[in-house]
């Protein structure tokens, strides 16, 4: 069979580096191209802002006055500095209602003013936003979101972009500066930027090979790169099921999935050990499809080139290892990724075929473009035989789930009520927000076959919920929860933030769970 081709050598630059740090300047003095300040809604700067106002002779509070900018949030506004500053511009982020203020806002304002410098050219950006804020956010935590925030809003993923695009020739690296005077404060938003750091790079990794096409990002290339990261990766190891393995192990799922497309599925398993893990050991489930066509059952042209970012799931669990593996939690975790790309052609499953899965159940095939759950269900009972207790598959899953939460919550099932706490509170902790939804066994009736143990689609309402019961049954022998992360996953972020593509949903929702897991 010949090989497909793989454009990986194609690309013509790499992402821009981002590094956050907290520096011992005065925002005033402090030398860069952009200084960032925040301000309310209520258009009452604070103690930076005064002191940046009076010495740009009431240049900010002018813009304000003028109503130009009034403070809300996702809102900026440029002043430049005139040389009466250290800095050539300050960039005004809104802060939105003083009184609703979260972390999360705070991470969202960092973004939208990092995304900003980037805009301006910047290679240096000081960020003097923290100074403003109520006393009541913990400056641990602030350090935190600011650097995720300056991940996620500096990020660009232009890496495909050829030389003579470049014309607007934004910075190879940008550094920002939290500027802090006080030692205490400066060392405790220290310790937040580098956890920060750790789960901003972890996401825009990747973003990036949630971003990358179907003919660069495949089965084996994202298991090779699975194993790069590994190799260079201290406590985490790879090890990658090619398709003999899976065939002679049973994943019929996976294999049923795989066997159309001329790339060939693979399971990857990644293990993060630390020298002392205590507690219950996690697996991580992520659905890797590299390109959903539909398969035989095809989908329509309209739209099916978002279908690369079907790998969504499985990517979130590969960059979750990454900032896992780095922040060091004691307790053992799993990352499973079953992938293939789900192709019409002549080895293609059909429907009718009944498929069995690596657990011995038998699934009827009703339609190939219901391919998520057949590999994720090989893979959930392969977390069960590593001896996971507790399993959270995530995957781009129904096209429902979206019809029922859009863009901005993914939807979570599960059949214990104690997982369900738990990542919620991992999702208020991180900003990736969750919302439960039920998935018990009246939805499960519905997807009971005739002919075989289940059948891979239900009726014609409640899919997201039909899909989770189906996963749920690979599922008994642990404690299971699932995230529908299809409306989130395929979100263009080019809508709301600076890069096209992923926003990388799930690395910090799964980064979270985990390490408060750990506590
Ligand atoms: N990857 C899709 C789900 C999807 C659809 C994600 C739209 C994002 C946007 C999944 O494999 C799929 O095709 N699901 C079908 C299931 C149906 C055949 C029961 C769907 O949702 O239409
Ligand atoms: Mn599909
Ligand atoms: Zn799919």
């Amino acid at each position: 069979m010949p090989m497909p081709y793989d454009g990986v050598h194609l690309m013509s630059r790499e992402i821009i580096k981002i590094k956050v740090g907290v520096g011992r300047v005065d925002a005033v003095a402090g030398a860069a191209e952009v200084t960032v300040v925040g301000v309310f809604s209520d258009g009452k700067g604070g103690a930076v802002f005064r002191k940046l106002d009076k010495a740009l002779n009431g240049g900010l509070s002018q813009v304000l006055g003028l109503g130009d900018f009034k403070g809300e949030a996702n809102t900026t506004a440029v002043v430049y500095g005139n040389k009466a500053i250290g800095a050539r511009r300050v960039v005004m982020v809104g802060l939105g209602d003083r009184a609703k203020l979260t972390v999360d806002a705070v991470r969202q304002a960092a973004g939208r003013a990092a995304s900003m410098a980037v805009d301006l050219k910047a290679k240096k950006a000081i960020f003097a936003l923290h100074g403003d804020l109520p006393k009541k956010l913990r400056p641990e935590a602030l350090g935190q979101a600011i650097a995720e925030g300056v991940h996620f809003g500096a990020y660009r993923w232009d890496e495909f972009l050829g030389k003579g695009n470049d014309k607007d020739g934004r910075p190879a690296a940008i550094g920002v500066v939290i500027a802090e005077t006080d030692a205490a404060v400066a060392k405790a938003l220290g310790e937040g930027v580098k956890v920060g750091n750790i789960m901003g790079e972890a996401q825009n990794f990747a973003r990036t090979i949630m971003n990358r096409p179907a003919n660069v990002v495949n089965p084996p290339s994202l298991a090779a790169e699975a194993k790069r990261l590994a190799a260079r990766t201290p406590g985490l190891t790879c090890s990658v099921m090619e398709e003999k393995q899976i065939r002679a192990k049973g994943m019929g799922g996976l294999m049923a999935v795989g066997q159309g497309s001329a790339t060939q599925p693979r399971l990857i398993v990644l293990k993060y050990s630390p020298a002392r893990a205590r507690g219950r050991t996690i697996g991580l489930v992520g659905k890797a499809i590299t390109f959903d066509s539909g398969g035989i059952s095809i989908k329509p042209s309209e739209g099916m080139q978002e279908m690369k970012f079907d790998k969504s799931g499985g990517v979130a669990v590969l960059g979750a290892m990454k900032a896992i593996a780095a922040l060091k939690p004691p307790v053992q975790v799993y990352g499973i990724i079953p992938s293939a790309e789900n192709m019409p052609g002549g080895m293609s499953y059909r429907p009718g075929d009944i498929v069995t899965t690596y657990s011995g159940k038998t699934v009827e095939i009703q339609n190939t473009d219901a391919e998520g759950r057949m590999i994720l269900c090989d893979a959930i009972h392969h977390a069960v035989m590593l001896k996971c207790d507790v399993v959270v598959d995530v995957a781009t899953l129904t096209g429902a789930s979206v019809v029922a939460l859009g863009e901005w919550r993914a939807a979570l099932m599960s059949h214990s009520d104690r997982l369900i706490e738990r990542i919620k509170a991992a999702s208020e902790a991180c900003g990736e927000n969750v919302w439960h939804m039920p998935c018990g066994e009246e939805y499960l009736e519905l997807m009971k076959s005739k002919i075989a143990d289940l059948k891979n689609i239900g009726g014609k309402w409640g899919g997201a919920c039909t899909a989770a019961a189906f996963l749920g049954e690979f599922a008994r022998d642990v404690e299971w929860a699932h995230l529908d992360i299809a409306g989130v996953g395929m979100v263009d972020g080019s809508k709301k933030f600076g890069s096209p593509g992923s926003i990388g949903y799930g690395v910090r929702l799964l980064t979270t769970f985990v390490r408060n897991e750990a506590e």
